[in-house]
């Protein structure tokens, strides 16, 4: 049955109300329809979304749709639209080219506006899709820094402000789905999709279901060409991870965790629990998860000659402790690439610490990481960098010309400059013509 593409619209409104995390627990938050995250967005491949967001927050916004290949002008950020001011409205309006776990956020201010909850999910079916489970659920992780009164704090002078630009906002209150400890509801002998989403500003997830095993189906750009079994898997900021977990036994409780990760931050890393499963009355399970999932093609073998490198390092600042750098520089405005010129970025971290790095409206694959190629394939739009360790990504830019841009997921070391704009130029032009000169974040 050919699915009929059809239009997709919905309200999103950006404000500041009273959001209960816990029962007696209520912070002043800002989001989108009252809730945290914003409602789930949904629609099928082929499918057009119109998106009026409306902004009744006191500052501007923008949405960046997080793992989409829309067109550069609905991307979201400083260099393809002008904010959405406070009292007004802009329409999103894209054709949905994949199926996948995607997620929307604001993209101006976000140490701000992403902390205290400007986020949600945004999921395309493949009405194709051979994957079939009992059930399936979002879990959006995030945390929050508060104080006693469950205020977001401020960083204080000097240490704590560097220790926060140097870590990245990191809280102790653990959210899914905007609650703290949930309970997760399913049934014994079945078998659920469980999409995770990493929303938060700077915590590294690593993923622990009672050290269950569980499937992974689908990364950032969709499904992977075979499922894989593990029973741990890190999530860092920005990333998303399908899982097929369960069968689980009648009364059990399982706890859904995050084990210690160690990105050589201040703060030291932890086992901490996020949610309870709690397993219920024995059902029939419809499951089927073939073998094959789907093809990937590989774009490029790993020995493809570079075509740029890119460095991600730190250093000194003296104004603020210390700068996040791209090619020793902050802000940075990169090379333009042509479309349809297959791009071989090698990129390396230097300094002593992990960062996501991100690449807006495009999938990539990783061909190389330490010299060797990695485990299996996939498509990625966010991929770790381990401290010393260098990767090499092959991307195929499209006929979306304009503006794009990569950036460190951690939200504080994308704001203190690790960042950088570039263009998409028509393929069939010469190098000069080009004269695209911005310079914002
Ligand atoms: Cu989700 Cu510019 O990022
Ligand atoms: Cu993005
Ligand atoms: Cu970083």
């Amino acid at each position: 049955m050919k699915h009929q593409n059809q239009t997709v619209g919905y309200n999103l409104t950006a404000s500041k109300f009273q959001w209960d995390i816990a029962p007696g627990k209520t912070i002043t938050a800002w989001g989108f329809n009252n809730q945290i995250p914003a409602p789930a967005l949904k629609g099928k491949v082929g499918d057009t979304m119109v998106i009026r967001v409306k902004n009744d927050l006191e500052e501007p916004t923008t949405i960046h749709w997080h793992g989409l290949r829309i067109p550069s002008s609905m991307d979201g950020t400083g260099v393809v639209q002008e904010p959405i001011k406070p009292g007004e409205t802009f329409e999103y309006r894209f054709q949905l080219p994949d199926a996948g776990t995607f997620w929307f956020h604001s993209h101006v201010n976000e140490t701000v506006q992403m902390e205290r909850g400007m986020y949600g999910a945004l999921i395309v079916e493949d009405p194709a899709e051979q994957v079939i489970t009992d059930a399936e659920k979002i879990f959006m992780i995030d945390d929050m820094k508060l104080d006693a009164k469950n205020r977001f704090t401020k960083p204080g002078w000097l240490f704590p402000r560097i220790k926060e630009r140097h870590d990245g906002r990191q809280g102790n209150t653990l959210l899914i789905n905007g609650k703290e400890n949930p309970m997760i509801n399913v049934h014994a002998g079945q078998r659920e999709r469980w999409r995770f989403i990493n929303s938060s500003s700077a915590r590294y997830f690593y993923l622990y279901i009672g050290g269950k095993p569980f499937q992974i189906i689908g990364t950032d750009g969709g499904l992977l060409e075979s499922p894989i079994t593990v029973n741990k898997i890190l999530l860092t900021p920005g990333e998303r991870i399908d899982v097929i977990a369960g069968p689980f036994k009648e009364g059990e409780n399982i706890l859904i965790e995050s084990l210690a990760y160690n990105r050589m931050t201040f703060l030291k890393s932890k086992r901490q629990a996020f949610a309870t499963v709690q397993v219920g009355k024995e059902r029939s399970s419809i499951t089927n998860i073939p073998e094959k999932l789907r093809k990937i093609e590989p774009l490029a073998q790993q020995d493809a000659p570079v075509t740029r490198k890119i460095k991600f390092s730190v250093g000194p600042s003296l104004k603020n402790g210390m700068n996040f750098l791209i090619n020793n520089k902050v802000h940075v405005d990169d090379k333009p690439v042509k479309a349809g010129e297959l791009q071989i970025w090698e990129i390396s971290n230097t300094s002593l610490m992990d960062h996501p790095f991100h690449l807006h409206g495009e999938f990539f694959q990783v061909i190389e990481e330490n010299g060797k190629a990695p485990g299996y394939r996939a498509w990625k739009d966010t991929y770790n960098l381990i401290p010393g360790s260098t990767i090499k990504i092959a991307w195929m830019p499209d006929n979306r010309l304009g503006m794009w841009m990569y950036h460190c997921h951690i939200l504080e070391h994308h704001e203190a400059g690790m960042m950088a704009n570039f263009e998409v130029i028509d393929g069939s032009k010469d190098d000069n013509q080009h004269s695209h000169h911005v310079h914002r974040h």
